[in-house]
Protein backbone atom coordinates (compact mmCIF):
# COMPACT_ATOMS: atom_id res chain seq x y z
CA UNK A 1 0.00 0.00 0.00
CA UNK A 2 1.29 3.28 -0.70
CA UNK A 3 0.46 6.70 0.50
CA UNK A 4 -1.97 8.88 -1.20
CA UNK A 5 -1.71 12.45 -2.42
CA UNK A 6 -4.42 13.59 -0.30
CA UNK A 7 -5.17 13.57 3.34
CA UNK A 8 -8.20 13.44 5.36
CA UNK A 9 -8.75 16.13 7.86
CA UNK A 10 -11.41 15.36 10.36
CA UNK A 11 -12.58 18.02 12.66
CA UNK A 12 -15.14 18.16 15.36
CA UNK A 13 -17.94 20.96 16.19
CA UNK A 14 -16.86 21.05 19.48
CA UNK A 15 -14.03 23.03 19.35
CA UNK A 16 -11.00 20.41 19.35
CA UNK A 17 -8.50 20.91 16.97
CA UNK A 18 -8.78 18.84 13.63
CA UNK A 19 -6.84 15.89 13.01
CA UNK A 20 -4.77 14.56 9.68
CA UNK A 21 -5.67 11.10 8.94
CA UNK A 22 -3.25 9.62 6.39
CA UNK A 23 -4.81 8.23 3.24
CA UNK A 24 -3.51 5.13 1.31
CA UNK A 25 -4.14 3.99 -2.36
CA UNK A 26 -4.33 -0.21 -3.20
CA UNK A 27 -3.51 -1.19 -6.90
CA UNK A 28 -7.04 -0.71 -7.74
CA UNK A 29 -10.33 -0.05 -5.51
CA UNK A 30 -11.11 2.52 -3.45
CA UNK A 31 -8.66 4.37 -0.76
CA UNK A 32 -8.58 3.88 2.40
CA UNK A 33 -8.40 6.09 5.62
CA UNK A 34 -5.76 5.08 8.26
CA UNK A 35 -7.43 5.13 11.79
CA UNK A 36 -5.06 3.64 13.61
CA UNK A 37 -4.23 6.69 15.68
CA UNK A 38 -7.34 8.23 16.02
CA UNK A 39 -8.18 6.46 19.46
CA UNK A 40 -4.77 7.72 20.90
CA UNK A 41 -4.95 10.89 19.23
CA UNK A 42 -8.67 11.48 20.08
CA UNK A 43 -10.06 9.15 22.66
CA UNK A 44 -12.57 8.26 20.36
CA UNK A 45 -13.30 5.10 17.70
CA UNK A 46 -14.70 4.79 14.73
CA UNK A 47 -18.12 3.08 14.57
CA UNK A 48 -19.26 0.35 11.85
CA UNK A 49 -20.82 -2.61 12.59
CA UNK A 50 -21.38 -5.31 9.96
CA UNK A 51 -17.90 -3.25 8.12
CA UNK A 52 -19.78 -1.81 5.58
CA UNK A 53 -17.04 0.95 5.23
CA UNK A 54 -14.11 -0.55 6.55
CA UNK A 55 -11.30 -2.44 5.31
CA UNK A 56 -9.93 -5.29 8.00
CA UNK A 57 -6.37 -5.53 6.22
CA UNK A 58 -4.30 -4.77 2.82
CA UNK A 59 -4.75 -7.87 0.86
CA UNK A 60 -2.95 -8.91 -2.42
CA UNK A 61 -5.34 -12.23 -3.08
CA UNK A 62 -8.65 -11.36 -4.32
CA UNK A 63 -10.18 -8.20 -5.62
CA UNK A 64 -14.04 -7.86 -6.18
CA UNK A 65 -15.83 -4.82 -8.05
CA UNK A 66 -19.43 -4.97 -7.22
CA UNK A 67 -20.36 -2.48 -9.45
CA UNK A 68 -18.66 -3.82 -12.55
CA UNK A 69 -19.34 -7.59 -11.22
CA UNK A 70 -15.93 -8.32 -11.55
CA UNK A 71 -13.63 -10.88 -9.50
CA UNK A 72 -10.20 -11.61 -10.12
CA UNK A 73 -7.92 -14.03 -8.02
CA UNK A 74 -4.89 -12.72 -7.95
CA UNK A 75 -5.51 -10.38 -11.13
CA UNK A 76 -6.66 -13.05 -13.14
CA UNK A 77 -10.65 -12.69 -13.84
CA UNK A 78 -13.03 -15.56 -12.57
CA UNK A 79 -14.30 -16.83 -16.26
CA UNK A 80 -11.34 -17.26 -17.69
CA UNK A 81 -9.81 -19.46 -14.64
CA UNK A 82 -13.30 -21.56 -14.37
CA UNK A 83 -12.89 -22.03 -18.09
CA UNK A 84 -8.94 -22.63 -18.50
CA UNK A 85 -7.73 -23.42 -15.16
CA UNK A 86 -8.84 -26.60 -13.08
CA UNK A 87 -8.92 -26.16 -8.91
CA UNK A 88 -5.41 -27.55 -8.01
CA UNK A 89 -4.14 -24.47 -10.59
CA UNK A 90 -7.03 -22.14 -8.78
CA UNK A 91 -5.23 -23.39 -5.36
CA UNK A 92 -1.80 -23.20 -6.70
CA UNK A 93 -2.09 -19.89 -7.57
CA UNK A 94 -4.28 -18.35 -4.74
CA UNK A 95 -1.80 -19.68 -2.20
CA UNK A 96 1.40 -18.58 -3.78
CA UNK A 97 0.54 -15.69 -6.61
CA UNK A 98 1.17 -17.49 -9.86
CA UNK A 99 -0.27 -20.14 -11.93
CA UNK A 100 1.68 -23.29 -11.80
CA UNK A 101 3.72 -24.51 -15.26
CA UNK A 102 3.36 -28.05 -16.11
CA UNK A 103 6.27 -29.03 -14.19
CA UNK A 104 5.02 -26.72 -11.06
CA UNK A 105 1.26 -28.40 -11.88
CA UNK A 106 2.53 -31.65 -11.17
CA UNK A 107 4.95 -30.96 -8.38
CA UNK A 108 1.83 -29.58 -6.51
CA UNK A 109 -0.45 -32.53 -7.21
CA UNK A 110 1.35 -34.83 -6.21
CA UNK A 111 1.93 -33.16 -3.02
CA UNK A 112 -1.80 -32.97 -2.43
CA UNK A 113 -2.19 -36.52 -3.61
CA UNK A 114 0.36 -37.61 -0.78
CA UNK A 115 -1.88 -36.18 2.05
CA UNK A 116 -5.25 -37.64 0.39
CA UNK A 117 -5.81 -40.39 3.37
CA UNK A 118 -6.79 -39.20 6.76
CA UNK A 119 -5.60 -40.74 10.04
CA UNK A 120 -7.42 -43.96 10.54
CA UNK A 121 -8.36 -42.97 14.15
CA UNK A 122 -10.13 -40.01 12.23
CA UNK A 123 -13.09 -42.67 11.59
CA UNK A 124 -13.83 -43.87 15.01
CA UNK A 125 -14.01 -39.76 16.18
CA UNK A 126 -16.49 -39.68 13.71
CA UNK A 127 -18.62 -42.14 14.56
CA UNK A 128 -19.34 -40.35 17.92
CA UNK A 129 -21.44 -38.60 16.09
CA UNK A 130 -25.13 -39.78 15.54
CA UNK A 131 -25.77 -40.68 11.60
CA UNK A 132 -28.31 -37.57 11.02
CA UNK A 133 -25.86 -34.94 12.76
CA UNK A 134 -26.11 -32.12 9.98
CA UNK A 135 -22.68 -32.34 7.42
CA UNK A 136 -21.63 -28.73 8.92
CA UNK A 137 -21.86 -29.92 12.36
CA UNK A 138 -19.29 -32.77 11.82
CA UNK A 139 -17.26 -31.04 9.45
CA UNK A 140 -16.79 -28.26 12.26
CA UNK A 141 -15.74 -31.40 14.62
CA UNK A 142 -13.75 -32.81 11.89
CA UNK A 143 -11.76 -30.24 10.92
CA UNK A 144 -10.82 -28.92 14.24
CA UNK A 145 -10.13 -32.59 15.51
CA UNK A 146 -7.35 -32.00 12.64
CA UNK A 147 -5.10 -30.86 15.06
CA UNK A 148 -5.31 -33.33 17.53
CA UNK A 149 -4.18 -35.51 14.51
CA UNK A 150 -1.39 -33.48 13.03
CA UNK A 151 0.68 -32.17 15.64
CA UNK A 152 3.81 -31.56 13.29
CA UNK A 153 1.94 -28.62 11.88
CA UNK A 154 0.25 -26.86 14.48
CA UNK A 155 2.16 -23.78 14.89
CA UNK A 156 1.08 -21.37 13.10
CA UNK A 157 4.29 -18.76 13.06
CA UNK A 158 6.57 -21.53 11.57
CA UNK A 159 6.26 -21.05 7.81
CA UNK A 160 7.21 -24.93 6.67
CA UNK A 161 4.10 -25.96 9.91
CA UNK A 162 1.82 -23.58 7.55
CA UNK A 163 2.88 -25.12 4.38
CA UNK A 164 2.34 -28.25 5.69
CA UNK A 165 -1.15 -28.06 7.07
CA UNK A 166 -2.48 -25.79 4.05
CA UNK A 167 -1.44 -29.00 1.82
CA UNK A 168 -2.98 -31.19 4.46
CA UNK A 169 -6.16 -29.52 4.32
CA UNK A 170 -6.63 -28.93 0.40
CA UNK A 171 -6.00 -32.41 0.31
CA UNK A 172 -7.98 -33.92 3.64
CA UNK A 173 -10.64 -31.49 2.99
CA UNK A 174 -12.53 -33.83 0.12
CA UNK A 175 -11.90 -37.44 2.30
CA UNK A 176 -13.45 -35.63 5.05
CA UNK A 177 -16.69 -34.52 3.48
CA UNK A 178 -17.31 -37.62 1.60
CA UNK A 179 -16.60 -39.82 5.01
CA UNK A 180 -19.66 -37.78 6.42
CA UNK A 181 -21.24 -38.36 3.62
CA UNK A 182 -20.99 -41.88 3.53
CA UNK A 183 -21.53 -41.92 7.37
CA UNK A 184 -24.68 -40.86 6.85
CA UNK A 185 -26.17 -43.27 4.76
CA UNK A 186 -24.51 -46.36 6.46
CA UNK A 187 -22.06 -47.03 3.52
CA UNK A 188 -18.68 -47.89 4.00
CA UNK A 189 -15.77 -44.94 3.60
CA UNK A 190 -14.08 -44.82 0.56
CA UNK A 191 -10.49 -44.65 0.35
CA UNK A 192 -9.21 -41.87 -2.04
CA UNK A 193 -7.46 -43.09 -5.04
CA UNK A 194 -4.38 -40.45 -6.13
CA UNK A 195 -4.73 -41.39 -9.75
CA UNK A 196 -8.40 -39.87 -10.14
CA UNK A 197 -8.32 -36.05 -10.63
CA UNK A 198 -9.03 -33.78 -7.38
CA UNK A 199 -12.44 -33.94 -8.16
CA UNK A 200 -12.58 -37.46 -9.70
CA UNK A 201 -11.74 -38.45 -6.54
CA UNK A 202 -13.80 -36.80 -4.76
CA UNK A 203 -16.97 -38.12 -6.64
CA UNK A 204 -15.26 -41.20 -6.26
CA UNK A 205 -15.40 -41.09 -2.45
CA UNK A 206 -18.74 -40.26 -2.48
CA UNK A 207 -20.44 -42.51 -5.34
CA UNK A 208 -18.08 -45.58 -5.38
CA UNK A 209 -18.89 -48.65 -3.26
CA UNK A 210 -16.46 -51.82 -2.84
CA UNK A 211 -18.87 -54.02 -4.41
CA UNK A 212 -18.56 -52.11 -7.85
CA UNK A 213 -16.40 -50.22 -10.25
CA UNK A 214 -16.95 -46.63 -10.21
CA UNK A 215 -16.33 -44.85 -13.38
CA UNK A 216 -16.41 -41.28 -12.97
CA UNK A 217 -18.18 -39.15 -16.00
CA UNK A 218 -16.04 -36.37 -17.06
CA UNK A 219 -19.02 -34.15 -17.60
CA UNK A 220 -19.47 -34.27 -13.71
CA UNK A 221 -15.82 -34.39 -12.98
CA UNK A 222 -15.72 -30.92 -15.17
CA UNK A 223 -19.27 -29.26 -13.74
CA UNK A 224 -17.88 -30.56 -9.89
CA UNK A 225 -13.86 -28.80 -10.24
CA UNK A 226 -15.58 -25.66 -11.45
CA UNK A 227 -17.99 -25.12 -8.63
CA UNK A 228 -14.87 -25.89 -6.77
CA UNK A 229 -13.19 -22.64 -8.40
CA UNK A 230 -15.83 -20.38 -8.44
CA UNK A 231 -15.59 -20.84 -4.76
CA UNK A 232 -12.46 -21.19 -4.08
CA UNK A 233 -11.64 -17.28 -2.60
CA UNK A 234 -14.11 -14.07 -1.78
CA UNK A 235 -11.93 -11.69 -0.22
CA UNK A 236 -12.96 -10.62 3.40
CA UNK A 237 -16.22 -12.51 3.24
CA UNK A 238 -17.50 -13.28 6.71
CA UNK A 239 -15.48 -16.69 7.04
CA UNK A 240 -12.59 -15.88 5.61
CA UNK A 241 -12.50 -12.63 8.31
CA UNK A 242 -13.44 -15.35 10.88
CA UNK A 243 -10.77 -17.26 10.10
CA UNK A 244 -8.14 -14.59 10.10
CA UNK A 245 -9.62 -12.97 13.17
CA UNK A 246 -9.48 -16.59 15.09
CA UNK A 247 -6.09 -17.06 13.44
CA UNK A 248 -4.50 -13.83 14.44
CA UNK A 249 -4.47 -14.85 18.26
CA UNK A 250 -1.73 -17.94 17.17
CA UNK A 251 -3.75 -20.56 17.48
CA UNK A 252 -3.37 -23.25 15.12
CA UNK A 253 -4.21 -23.52 11.18
CA UNK A 254 -6.61 -26.40 11.51
CA UNK A 255 -8.42 -24.49 14.58
CA UNK A 256 -9.04 -21.36 12.56
CA UNK A 257 -10.00 -23.15 9.88
CA UNK A 258 -12.50 -24.85 11.86
CA UNK A 259 -14.02 -21.37 13.17
CA UNK A 260 -14.21 -20.49 9.23
CA UNK A 261 -16.48 -24.12 8.17
CA UNK A 262 -18.81 -22.85 11.33
CA UNK A 263 -19.10 -19.17 10.22
CA UNK A 264 -19.95 -20.73 6.68
CA UNK A 265 -22.58 -22.95 7.68
CA UNK A 266 -25.32 -19.81 8.37
CA UNK A 267 -27.61 -19.38 5.71
CA UNK A 268 -26.75 -15.72 5.13
CA UNK A 269 -23.33 -17.32 3.78
CA UNK A 270 -22.43 -20.50 2.14
CA UNK A 271 -25.76 -22.17 3.82
CA UNK A 272 -27.65 -20.25 1.48
CA UNK A 273 -27.20 -22.89 -1.67
CA UNK A 274 -29.16 -25.70 0.90
CA UNK A 275 -31.80 -22.62 1.56
CA UNK A 276 -32.49 -22.08 -1.71
CA UNK A 277 -32.72 -25.35 -2.75
CA UNK A 278 -34.95 -26.16 -0.27
CA UNK A 279 -37.05 -23.11 -1.15
CA UNK A 280 -37.28 -23.63 -4.67
CA UNK A 281 -38.25 -27.01 -3.46
CA UNK A 282 -41.01 -26.01 -1.38
CA UNK A 283 -42.03 -23.52 -3.97
CA UNK A 284 -42.73 -26.52 -6.71
CA UNK A 285 -44.58 -28.36 -3.87
CA UNK A 286 -46.75 -25.69 -3.50
CA UNK A 287 -47.99 -25.69 -7.19
CA UNK A 288 -44.52 -24.49 -9.09
CA UNK A 289 -44.43 -21.86 -11.24
CA UNK A 290 -48.29 -20.66 -10.95
CA UNK A 291 -47.00 -19.77 -7.20
CA UNK A 292 -43.86 -17.84 -8.33
CA UNK A 293 -45.80 -14.27 -7.97
CA UNK A 294 -47.37 -14.93 -4.62
CA UNK A 295 -44.22 -16.31 -3.42
CA UNK A 296 -42.34 -13.18 -4.36
CA UNK A 297 -45.09 -10.96 -3.18
CA UNK A 298 -43.90 -12.74 0.52
CA UNK A 299 -40.69 -11.98 -0.79
CA UNK A 300 -41.08 -8.03 -0.85
CA UNK A 301 -43.34 -7.81 2.50
CA UNK A 302 -40.93 -6.84 5.24
CA UNK A 303 -43.07 -8.37 7.95
CA UNK A 304 -43.09 -11.77 6.49
CA UNK A 305 -38.87 -12.42 7.01
CA UNK A 306 -39.21 -14.18 3.85
CA UNK A 307 -35.80 -13.91 2.02
CA UNK A 308 -35.39 -15.11 -2.11
CA UNK A 309 -32.43 -17.24 -1.38
CA UNK A 310 -29.51 -16.95 -3.81
CA UNK A 311 -30.18 -13.22 -3.82
CA UNK A 312 -28.58 -10.29 -2.90
CA UNK A 313 -24.72 -9.38 -1.99
CA UNK A 314 -23.09 -7.31 0.07
CA UNK A 315 -20.65 -6.24 -2.34
CA UNK A 316 -22.03 -6.85 -6.17
CA UNK A 317 -24.59 -4.57 -7.22
CA UNK A 318 -23.84 -5.98 -10.08
CA UNK A 319 -24.44 -9.61 -11.22
CA UNK A 320 -22.72 -12.04 -9.60
CA UNK A 321 -20.10 -13.06 -12.12
CA UNK A 322 -20.01 -16.39 -10.51
CA UNK A 323 -23.85 -17.09 -11.30
CA UNK A 324 -23.23 -16.94 -14.66
CA UNK A 325 -20.38 -19.04 -15.04
CA UNK A 326 -22.80 -21.15 -12.72
CA UNK A 327 -25.97 -20.99 -15.00
CA UNK A 328 -23.85 -22.29 -17.94
CA UNK A 329 -22.34 -24.90 -15.55
CA UNK A 330 -26.32 -25.59 -14.93
CA UNK A 331 -27.05 -25.96 -18.73
CA UNK A 332 -23.71 -28.19 -19.43
CA UNK A 333 -24.82 -30.61 -16.52
CA UNK A 334 -29.08 -30.88 -16.91
CA UNK A 335 -27.79 -31.50 -21.07
CA UNK A 336 -24.98 -34.10 -20.25
CA UNK A 337 -27.73 -35.88 -17.62
CA UNK A 338 -30.68 -35.62 -19.87
CA UNK A 339 -32.41 -33.41 -17.49
CA UNK A 340 -32.80 -30.37 -19.78
CA UNK A 341 -36.84 -30.18 -18.19
CA UNK A 342 -35.70 -30.39 -14.56
CA UNK A 343 -38.47 -28.56 -13.38
CA UNK A 344 -36.46 -26.76 -9.92
CA UNK A 345 -34.06 -25.23 -13.12
CA UNK A 346 -37.17 -23.64 -14.72
CA UNK A 347 -38.67 -22.48 -11.32
CA UNK A 348 -35.42 -20.68 -10.72
CA UNK A 349 -35.12 -19.25 -14.25
CA UNK A 350 -38.39 -18.60 -13.97
CA UNK A 351 -37.86 -16.52 -10.39
CA UNK A 352 -35.12 -14.81 -11.69
CA UNK A 353 -36.85 -13.36 -14.51
CA UNK A 354 -39.84 -11.92 -12.65
CA UNK A 355 -36.88 -10.63 -9.70
CA UNK A 356 -35.07 -8.54 -12.45
CA UNK A 357 -37.56 -6.63 -13.82
CA UNK A 358 -39.19 -6.16 -10.26
CA UNK A 359 -38.68 -2.43 -9.41
CA UNK A 360 -37.96 -3.75 -5.31
CA UNK A 361 -35.25 -5.94 -6.29
CA UNK A 362 -34.09 -3.42 -9.14
CA UNK A 363 -33.90 -0.49 -6.74
CA UNK A 364 -32.13 -2.48 -4.24
CA UNK A 365 -29.31 -4.11 -7.10
CA UNK A 366 -30.52 -7.33 -5.66
CA UNK A 367 -29.11 -9.96 -8.35
CA UNK A 368 -28.49 -13.48 -8.20
CA UNK A 369 -25.56 -15.18 -6.21
CA UNK A 370 -23.37 -18.38 -6.92
CA UNK A 371 -25.79 -20.44 -4.84
CA UNK A 372 -29.18 -19.51 -7.00
CA UNK A 373 -27.86 -22.16 -9.57
CA UNK A 374 -25.03 -24.28 -7.74
CA UNK A 375 -27.57 -25.95 -6.03
CA UNK A 376 -29.16 -27.25 -8.89
CA UNK A 377 -25.82 -28.65 -10.05
CA UNK A 378 -24.91 -30.11 -6.82
CA UNK A 379 -28.83 -31.73 -7.03
CA UNK A 380 -28.10 -32.58 -10.78
CA UNK A 381 -24.57 -34.66 -9.70
CA UNK A 382 -25.99 -36.70 -7.01
CA UNK A 383 -25.08 -34.66 -3.83
CA UNK A 384 -27.66 -34.54 -1.21
CA UNK A 385 -29.19 -31.00 -0.32
CA UNK A 386 -27.39 -31.18 2.89
CA UNK A 387 -24.33 -31.62 2.06
CA UNK A 388 -24.23 -28.40 -0.59
CA UNK A 389 -22.29 -26.00 2.07
CA UNK A 390 -19.94 -28.84 2.85
CA UNK A 391 -19.24 -28.26 -0.49
CA UNK A 392 -18.63 -24.96 -0.31
CA UNK A 393 -16.28 -25.46 2.74
CA UNK A 394 -14.11 -27.87 0.82
CA UNK A 395 -13.80 -25.34 -1.93
CA UNK A 396 -13.09 -22.28 -0.11
CA UNK A 397 -10.80 -24.20 2.27
CA UNK A 398 -7.78 -22.80 0.05
CA UNK A 399 -9.29 -19.13 0.28
CA UNK A 400 -9.17 -19.27 4.02
CA UNK A 401 -5.32 -20.52 4.36
CA UNK A 402 -4.36 -18.74 1.65
CA UNK A 403 -5.77 -15.07 3.77
CA UNK A 404 -4.79 -16.92 6.80
CA UNK A 405 -0.81 -17.06 5.73
CA UNK A 406 -0.81 -13.80 4.06
CA UNK A 407 -2.14 -12.45 7.45
CA UNK A 408 0.66 -14.10 9.85
CA UNK A 409 3.11 -12.68 6.71
CA UNK A 410 2.11 -9.40 7.06
CA UNK A 411 4.73 -7.12 9.28
CA UNK A 412 1.08 -5.10 10.48
CA UNK A 413 -0.77 -8.24 11.77
CA UNK A 414 -1.73 -7.86 15.03
CA UNK A 415 -4.28 -9.50 16.88
CA UNK A 416 -7.51 -8.66 15.96
CA UNK A 417 -9.31 -6.53 19.09
CA UNK A 418 -12.80 -4.56 17.85
CA UNK A 419 -13.85 -2.16 20.55
CA UNK A 420 -17.19 -1.27 21.08
CA UNK A 421 -19.81 1.79 22.08
CA UNK A 422 -21.32 0.65 25.25
CA UNK A 423 -24.23 1.05 25.97
CA UNK A 424 -25.11 -1.02 28.90
CA UNK A 425 -25.71 0.36 33.11
CA UNK A 426 -22.57 2.42 34.46
CA UNK A 427 -20.82 1.27 37.46
CA UNK A 428 -23.38 -0.08 40.16
CA UNK A 429 -23.08 -2.07 43.61
CA UNK A 430 -24.34 -5.17 43.96
CA UNK A 431 -27.39 -5.46 46.81
CA UNK A 432 -27.86 -8.26 48.70
CA UNK A 433 -29.98 -11.17 47.56
CA UNK A 434 -32.38 -10.89 50.15
CA UNK A 435 -32.89 -6.95 49.61
CA UNK A 436 -33.08 -7.02 45.23
N1 LIG B 1 -34.48 -11.16 -0.68
C1 LIG B 1 -35.25 -10.09 -0.40
N2 LIG B 1 -34.75 -8.88 -0.01
C2 LIG B 1 -33.44 -8.77 0.09
C3 LIG B 1 -32.58 -9.85 -0.19
C4 LIG B 1 -33.14 -11.08 -0.59
N3 LIG B 1 -32.38 -12.14 -0.86
N4 LIG B 1 -31.28 -9.47 0.01
C5 LIG B 1 -31.34 -8.18 0.41
N5 LIG B 1 -32.63 -7.76 0.45
C6 LIG B 1 -33.10 -6.41 0.78
C7 LIG B 1 -32.99 -6.13 2.28
O1 LIG B 1 -34.16 -6.50 2.95
C8 LIG B 1 -32.72 -4.64 2.27
O2 LIG B 1 -33.96 -3.99 2.01
P1 LIG B 1 -34.26 -2.54 2.69
O3 LIG B 1 -33.20 -1.61 2.16
O4 LIG B 1 -35.64 -2.19 2.25
O5 LIG B 1 -34.15 -2.75 4.18
C9 LIG B 1 -31.86 -4.42 1.03
O6 LIG B 1 -32.22 -5.50 0.14
C10 LIG B 1 -30.37 -4.44 1.30
O7 LIG B 1 -30.05 -5.68 1.94
P2 LIG B 1 -29.12 -5.83 3.21
O8 LIG B 1 -29.66 -6.95 4.04
O9 LIG B 1 -28.89 -4.50 3.85
O10 LIG B 1 -27.78 -6.27 2.48
P3 LIG B 1 -26.55 -6.96 3.17
O11 LIG B 1 -25.39 -6.56 2.39
O12 LIG B 1 -26.53 -6.71 4.64
O13 LIG B 1 -26.87 -8.54 2.98
C11 LIG B 1 -26.98 -10.70 2.06
C12 LIG B 1 -26.35 -9.31 1.95
C13 LIG B 1 -26.25 -11.65 1.10
C14 LIG B 1 -26.81 -11.25 3.49
C15 LIG B 1 -28.48 -10.62 1.71
O14 LIG B 1 -28.63 -10.14 0.39
C16 LIG B 1 -29.19 -11.95 1.87
O15 LIG B 1 -29.58 -12.30 2.98
N6 LIG B 1 -29.38 -12.72 0.76
C17 LIG B 1 -29.97 -14.04 0.83
C18 LIG B 1 -28.93 -15.04 1.35
C19 LIG B 1 -27.90 -15.38 0.31
O16 LIG B 1 -28.23 -15.67 -0.85
N7 LIG B 1 -26.64 -15.38 0.72
C20 LIG B 1 -25.52 -15.80 -0.13
C21 LIG B 1 -24.54 -14.71 -0.38
S1 LIG B 1 -23.39 -15.12 -1.70
C22 LIG B 1 -22.51 -16.50 -1.14
C23 LIG B 1 -21.73 -16.22 0.08
O17 LIG B 1 -20.99 -15.24 0.11
O18 LIG B 1 -21.80 -16.99 1.01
Amino acid sequence: MKLADNKATLSFSNGNAPIELPVYSGNIGPDVVDIRKLYAQTGMFTYDPGFLSTASCQSAITYIDGDKGELLYRGYPIEQLATNCDFLETCHLLLYGNLPDVAAKADFTKRVANHTMVNEQMQFFLRGFRRDAHPMAIMTGLVGALSAFYHDSTDINNPEHREISAIRLIAKMPTLVAMAYKYSIGQPFMYPKNNLSYSGNFLHMMFATPCEDYKVNPVIERALDRIFVLHADHEQNASTSTVRLCGSSGTNPFAAIAAGVACLWGPAHGGANEACLNMLEEIQASGGISKVGEFMEKVKDKNSGVKLMGFGHRVYKNYDPRAKMMQETCDEVLAALGLENDPLFKLAKALEKIALEDDYFVSRKLYPNVDFYSGIVQRAIGIPVKLFTGIFALARTVGWIAQLNEMISDPEYKIGRPRQLFTGSPRRDVVAIAKR
